[in-house]
């Protein structure tokens, strides 16, 4: 409707880095669409065109007000040919042909479920389609070989596509503090990801763990890990060395995108609400023959990193994932820079900028400092 006073054009920057993303999306309907086309893209190994729908979905996430008619968009960036049909369709007829015929495909949704398993990626998931596995039964039966990783993923397939609650993760918070701190007194354990962006839930819990006194943090992660391990609260673990060399393959280097970090991806065995804290007072109405374990599987990664590197970490580490694609676009092409979650490197210079805060490194790439909370793009 345009109506007068309720008609309003929007502007917004067009890097997601440049602008606010708070958790109050006006356009949900619109960017699940947009999300939706994004996975399938992704899913079938089309990344151009995945970004491409998750920065159109990205700048209706940062509007204020629900778009109500295309119209209000004209100028905004990012905004393909095929993002704005999709948009148009549901102003005008409440849905997308092509995002529900999408939704109810036999390949979306195999690919979804396959690659719901933990361990699985898109090229696994991809051949066990074209051999006829399209369902978790199948997969089961038919025993394809499987790894570490996805044998964990799928006897804990129900748990872990369960969101994890902000109380889920502020006790696994306190089990990881409890073990980084028995293992190295004195170093600090942050909440990362989109927990720290505010999110009220989660698909797993991230962690970024330092120490003050630079060289202390290594060899952390296998310490933490044993003291896990004998604690009973591991179901699955695997753990990388540090492997970051500045200069050898600094930011400076293109193939610097994967991370070089101590990590742990695990998965924590972790007790239900009515046990913690509270003894074993009330076990048998969530007791196993209630059909209900008295825990649940739950996602954790832990990261560690020396604290010359911290700052680059955190803010590598707490995403959103396409806000730090952009962070990384944006000073590359913007400022001859290279960003990573080590370092950041100025091409035109030659030489690292170094950086104690996150604000310091938005004040190198020549950005308004965002915080977490409005990184949700
Ligand atoms: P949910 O977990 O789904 O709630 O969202 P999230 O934003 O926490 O996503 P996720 O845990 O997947 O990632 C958190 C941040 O860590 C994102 O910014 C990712 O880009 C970053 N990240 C995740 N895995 C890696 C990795 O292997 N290497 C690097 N460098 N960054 C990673
Ligand atoms: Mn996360
Ligand atoms: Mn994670």
């Amino acid at each position: 409707q345009r109506r007068g006073a309720e008609f309003v054009m929007f502007s917004v920057p067009s890097y997601a880095c440049q602008r606010r993303t708070s958790l109050d999306n006006r356009n949900a309907v619109l960017t699940d669409a947009l999300s939706l086309l994004a996975d399938n893209a992704e899913l079938s190994g089309d990344e151009g065109r995945g970004v491409a729908f998750r920065r159109a979905a990205a700048v209706l996430k940062a509007l204020p007000k629900p778009v109500t008619d295309t119209t209000q968009l004209r100028g905004l960036p990012c905004l393909g040919e095929h993002s704005l049909r999709v948009i148009k369709d549901i102003l005008e007829d409440g849905a997308s042909d092509e995002v529900e015929s999408t939704r109810r495909s036999e390949r979306y949704k195999a690919l979804k479920v396959l690659t719901g398993v933990f361990g699985v990626g898109v090229k696994t998931a991809d051949r066990w389609i074209r051999e006829g596995i399209r369902d978790l039964q199948r997969l089961r039966d038919s025993g394809p070989a499987l790894n570490r990783a996805q044998q964990a993923g799928l006897q804990h397939y129900d748990d872990l596509n369960q969101p994890v609650t902000r109380a889920e993760a502020d006790a696994i918070a306190e089990i990881v503090e409890r073990a980084v701190a028995s293992v190295l007194p004195g170093a600090q354990t942050t909440l990362t990801g989109g927990f720290r962006r505010g999110k009220l839930t989660g698909h797993d819990v991230d962690f970024l763990i330092t120490h003050p006194e630079e060289g202390r943090e290594e060899g952390l992660v296998p310490k933490v890990v044993s003291w896990l391990e004998s604690e009973g609260v591991l179901l699955y673990q695997k753990t990388a060395r540090n492997s970051y060399l500045e200069g050898r393959d600094g930011p400076g280097r293109p193939s610097s995108s994967m991370d070089r970090f101590e990590t742990c991806f695990s998965i924590f065995k972790l007790p239900r609400e009515e046990k913690r804290g509270a003894g074993q007072t009330h076990g048998a109405a969530c007791g196993p023959e209630a059909g209900h374990k008295p825990w649940r599987a739950v996602r954790v990664d832990l990261v560690v990193s020396p604290v010359s590197q911290f700052a680059f970490a955190l803010l590598g580490w707490t995403g959103s994932k396409l806000f730090e694609r952009e962070l990384r676009r944006w000073a590359r092409h913007e400022k001859a820079m290279s960003l990573s979650s080590h370092a950041l490197y100025d091409n035109k210079q030659r030489r690292y900028l170094r950086a104690a805060s996150e604000e310091e490194i938005f004040a190198h790439l020549g950005l308004e400092f965002i915080p977490p909370s409005e990184r949700n793009a």
